[in-house]
């Protein structure tokens, strides 16, 4: 049997599940909107491709990436840092598409944090193997807003640790639809995704679209 095609029933959202403070997973959370996020991923992903960065260190990312909004995260030799222009076509990241900046605000609020309006999302392409070592998102200017990042297609291990590098990280599975949103006294928490287990999703198929909300001004 193939991994992954039988073993998500999707559970409809229930209630915020907390992990620690200031954050919690909202599971199913996005279901009842996936078919306009994948659209819009889709539209967004036609203007500016997903590619894998390199890290300031020299390493390619396994995860693909792009962004959209107003700001875009972006790696190079040089450093990370969010850019108003995508650096592939030198033009700015495509819009922020309703439904994506509608589905953040709705999660942030369930989670407390009300009034979010992110302007970067950077999208993240996982295809089996691949995987996001631990890092906490402190590149953005606002850290008061928290973190809110949705999980599409194939089931991945969240990883979610603490303040401190070393903190050993509880293993979480987020599945297609699942929402998490980080911030206050988690905002820094470090954290990120064990390699993508092989699978066949049945509406992504051999990937993992994961979209996060941040404020990055
Ligand atoms: C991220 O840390 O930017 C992505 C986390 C995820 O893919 O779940
Ligand atoms: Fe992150």
């Amino acid at each position: 049997m193939t991994p992954g095609l039988f073993d998500e029933a999707p559970t409809p959202y229930a209630a915020p599940e907390a992990i620690a403070s200031g954050a919690v997973l909202l599971r199913g959370f996005a279901l009842d909107v996936d078919e306009a996020l994948l659209q819009a991923i889709q539209k967004v992903t036609a203007t500016a491709p997903l590619r894998h960065l390199v890290t300031p260190g020299g390493y390619t990312m396994s995860v693909a990436m792009s962004n959209c909004g107003t700001l875009g995260w972006v790696s190079d030799r040089s450093g990370y840092r969010y850019d108003a222009k995508d650096p592939l076509s030198g033009k700015p990241w495509p819009a922020m598409p309703a439904c994506f900046a509608d589905l953040a605000l709705r999660a942030a609020a369930e989670a407390g944090f009300d009034n979010f309006h992110p302007d970067a999302c950077l999208i993240n392409r996982y295809e089996p193997g691949a995987r996001l070592s631990l890092h906490q998102d402190k590149d953005e200017g606002n850290m008061a807003a928290p973190i809110v990042s949705v999980s599409l297609g194939l089931p991945a291990v969240f990883l979610f640790g603490g303040l401190n590098r070393n903190d050993r990280p509880a293993r979480y599975r987020l599945v297609h639809g699942d929402v998490a949103v980080w911030g206050g006294p988690s905002r820094l928490a470090y954290h990120g995704v064990a390699p993508l287990a092989e699978g066949e999703h049945a509406r992504l198929g051999r990937q993992r679209i994961n979209l996060t909300f941040r404020c990055a001004r």
